[in-house]
């Protein structure tokens, strides 16, 4: 079968496309032909050598949507749609960057839905990380106002979607003057232009603080946004775009405004129910949630769809076809 290898850490012409076996069916585990995928910032993060956790060779892609060829024992009848997320897949086993893949039962979901492999492929591992985010990490359905850090992030932009659908008013935050009006016409409420130094423009421009902040920047923001809530809000670290994990020089309660929570969320396929799933798709199906993804590329073009990442260029998800027929 095709699949995009990764041998050695570095620019996105590190990932070739080669013949390799297709996986042998296990049980307990399902044999899945892909008919799309979306890509992700940890795929990134691991092409350019920042997950030492991940051993090369490896097929990367943490997320597919496909069909079931053989569910390992598992209820799912050949030919059932479904999509596996996250457990390991890309990175402690072989993963999505492939025409066919094998994962553990325990993240296959199966799915229902008219929408076309390309859409759906964009949805998964969005929804799972942007609604544990919100209702585990953030509790939004207590808030009445939330700032997106990093709003141009496909997980910014489905954090939007949520919110608004939860009847939040949302605020965004681009580094990039220029993508203002994308992130408006996303549904935005209020949109700034992050110098990293955030706190300072709200507290100027804004009558109140915000109730919520989703930190998907990381440690290089994250005591700023710390600043950007007030007394009795929550502030939840879920992405890591400023590439800083650790924070070098913390101290508690200096850092930590008196009566602000701070959370993180490190999702796993097990933090969505089936049904949650499904119910999001249903709403995405009926036009009722409206999430702005990114471009769509063929398979054999995933160096060009890597190289747009290399460039923050997406303005949401990117979504790669499986190896046509
Ligand atoms: N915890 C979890 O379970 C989980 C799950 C999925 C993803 N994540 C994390 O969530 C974050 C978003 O993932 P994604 O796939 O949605 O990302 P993405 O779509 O690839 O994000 C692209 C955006 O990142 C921003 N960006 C890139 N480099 C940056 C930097 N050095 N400083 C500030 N902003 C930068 C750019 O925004 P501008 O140019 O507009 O500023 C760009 O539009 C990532 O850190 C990812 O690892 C976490």
């Amino acid at each position: 079968m095709k699949a995009w290898v990764i041998r050695t850490e570095g620019g996105p012409e590190n990932l070739k496309l080669e013949d390799i076996s297709k996986p042998d069916t296990r049980q307990g585990w399902s044999l899945i032909r892909i008919h799309a995928f979306g890509l992700n910032r940890s795929e990134w993060f691991t092409r350019i050598g920042e997950s030492p956790s991940v051993k090369f060779p490896r097929v990367l892609g943490i997320e597919c949507v496909g069909e079931i060829v053989d569910a390992g024992g598992g209820p799912w009848s050949k030919g059932t749609k479904v999509t596996a997320l996250m457990g390991g897949m890309g990175r402690q086993f072989d993963g999505s960057y492939s025409e066919y893949t094998l994962v553990p039962n325990n993240i296959v979901f199966p799915v229902q839905t008219s929408l076309t492999w390309e859409k759906l492929a964009a949805l998964p591992e969005m929804l799972q990380t942007t609604h544990g985010s919100l209702h585990v990490g953030l509790e939004i359905d207590r808030a009445e106002s939330l700032l997106v850090r990093g709003g141009t992030s496909s997980i910014g932009m489905a954090a939007l979607a949520l919110a608004k659908y939860a009847g939040l008013k949302v605020g965004m935050t681009s580094r990039s003057q220029e993508k203002i009006k994308d992130l408006l016409a996303a549904g935005a409420d209020e949109v700034w232009v992050d110098d990293g130094n955030l706190s300072e423009q709200i507290d100027k421009k804004r009558e109140t603080k915000y109730q919520r902040v989703l930190e998907l920047i990381g440690a290089t923001t994250l005591l700023d946004s710390l600043k950007c809530v007030s007394r009795g809000g929550i502030v939840c670290m879920t992405g890591i775009l400023g590439r800083k994990w650790i924070l070098d020089d913390f101290h508690p309660i200096g850092d930590i405004p008196t009566g602000v929570k701070l959370t993180s969320y490190s999702g796993e396929a097990a933090d969505i129910t089936q049904q949650k799933l499904q119910d999001y798709l249903d709403l995405v199906e009926k036009g009722k949630l409206s999430i702005k993804t990114g471009p769509v590329f063929n398979f054999e073009n995933l160096v060009d769809a890597h190289r747009l990442m290399d460039e923050n260029r997406a303005s949401g998800k990117i979504v790669i076809r499986g190896v046509q027929d």
